[in-house]
């Protein structure tokens, strides 16, 4: 059998099981979870891993589809990925490094976008790529343009086909300045892993700064890159013609976090998150605070529970160090059972509130605003593709058939499912696998009542 930590090949086969859940709700979560690696810094390490000349070591690798489907990525370019010398580490050897067929490379790309993040490397490495049609939850356009065009300043010629895209850099990868539309996550990442090998210097301007990024330029710099930041969302690259491997234990995964401290107030229970840390949640920290939640900061981790009757807030989602749109879905869920309005703006994706239908079935009052609202004090500026969901609460949630839309609004789902009166059949849970290391183990360990029907 296959495990996350293997390798995976995109086959038409029925949806494994662990699909389908019965849950029954009303039982309030109670214990300890642990969170390990952070699934977006380990699958983008491990691509980096391409760079270096010598094996790299990437340690608290959790076991996510997303983290098999880079895995497979790599082995089909020729990496041995291997397990390291603890439980959750991966030996990474690039010595042999070779160009895949299209055919083998779209076979295991799966639903992820992580294969995006292969340009610039594969570049660097065969002088062409070719990166197949990309999945990734349903969360908008989640257009590449961004990639695209930086790739294009660093001189590389891109060429669409009908599978994918191809591309090559027929006078090699040099230095340029490049000023993203939207300090992108995916698209700050692709500059750094282009640009740490490129000829000469690259100054980024509006890149992302989310604690990932951070972690993966220690990462490049672990593998013999140079790269500064100012404070202003700049960042300066310095090309380097040699790299290394690293060995590097990966930041914890703050979006599992948050859902778990998410799930302890919606169902009025306690959990101890263990490996949560405080200086990368502080904004969550904040809101949970001003919504009613409670928690207590140790050295291995956070414990979270309610601290009272549960208060309305408003929020709006935006990148670091604002509140990360990730965190908007399982919070809603305890924001139904507020005393009062509240209101979630969606800024970063176009299409992040499809989620809450599952929930107005399960009897929640929440009308979402398409185009955004206006009026009232704003943190972020408005963007054009914003939605807004106004939750009126508390509400008594009750079971329905839902089916699950995509891997946070998922684990909001069956949040729900647990604080909702009677049965819920919940379909599509195996995507939370992207997501959610050992996820139905958690659940159980937290004394969820459910079972696995289908
Ligand atoms: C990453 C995270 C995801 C998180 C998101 C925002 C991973 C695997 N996923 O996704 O969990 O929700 O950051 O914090 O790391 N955009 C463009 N053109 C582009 C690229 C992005 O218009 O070429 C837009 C997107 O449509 C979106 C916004 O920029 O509106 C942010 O996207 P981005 O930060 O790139 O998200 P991801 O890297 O895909």
């Amino acid at each position: 059998m296959t495990t996350p930590l293997q390798g995976t090949r995109r086959e038409a086969t029925a949806a494994p099981r662990g699909d389908v859940l019965a849950i029954r709700g009303g039982r309030a979560l109670r214990g300890r979870v642990k969170v390990t690696g952070a699934k977006n810094l380990a699958t983008k390490a491990m691509v980096a891993s391409l760079l270096g000349e010598t094996v790299s070591v990437l340690r608290d690798v959790p076991e996510l589809s997303d983290v098999g489907v880079v895995r497979s990525l790599l082995e089909v370019h020729g990496v041995h990925v291997s397990e390291g010398d603890e439980p959750g580490s991966l030996r990474l050897d690039p010595s042999d490094v070779e160009s895949a067929h299209m055919e083998e490379i779209d076979a295991h790309a799966g639903a992820s976008r992580i294969p995006i993040l292969f340009c610039g490397p594969l570049l660097h490495r065969l002088g062409q790529a070719f990166i197949p049609d990309l999945g990734g939850c349903r969360i908008g356009d989640r257009p590449i343009d961004f990639h695209l065009d930086a790739l294009r300043k660093f001189g590389a010629v891109v060429e669409k086909l009908p599978s994918g895209i191809r591309l090559s850099a027929p006078e090699g990868l040099h230095g340029a300045e490049i000023t993203l539309p939207y300090p992108s996550v995916g698209a700050t990442e692709q500059v750094l892993l282009t640009a740490v090998r490129a000829d000469g210097v690259t100054e980024l301007h509006n890149a992302a700064i989310e604690p990932e990024i951070m972690d993966l330029i220690a990462v490049l710099q672990k593998m013999g890159a140079i790269i500064s930041y100012e404070p202003n969302r700049v960042i300066f690259i310095e090309g380097v013609p040699h790299l290394r491997g690293y060995d590097h234990r990966s930041i914890f995964d703050r979006n599992e976090a948050a859902s778990w401290a998410s799930a302890a107030l919606a169902t009025d229970g306690e959990i101890f998150v263990e490996g949560a840390r405080q200086q990368e949640m502080l904004t969550f920290l904040n809101v949970y605070r001003k919504a009613g939640g409670w928690f207590d900061i140790h050295e291995d981790g956070i414990l979270f529970r309610r601290g009272g009757p549960l208060k309305p807030v408003v929020v709006e989602t935006d990148v670091h160090p604002g509140f990360m749109t990730d965190w908007q879905q399982p919070l809603t869920v305890a924001l139904t059972q507020a005393e009062g309005e509240s209101i979630v703006h969606e800024t970063v994706y176009e299409n992040r509130m499809g989620f809450t239908d599952a929930l107005v079935k399960m009897g929640a009052d929440i009308v979402v605003h398409p185009h955004g609202l206006d009026g009232g004090y704003r943190r972020v500026a408005r963007r054009e593709l914003e939605q807004a969901a106004v939750i009126n609460g508390p509400t008594p949630l009750h079971g329905a058939d839902i089916v699950v839309p995509d891997l946070r609004g998922g684990y909001s789902h069956v949040i729900a499912a647990l604080t909702a009166s009677g049965e819920s059949i919940v379909s599509g849970v195996e995507i939370l696998s992207r997501g959610y290391e050992k996820f139905l183990d958690k659940l159980e360990a937290l004394g969820a009542d459910f079972d696995v029907i289908g």
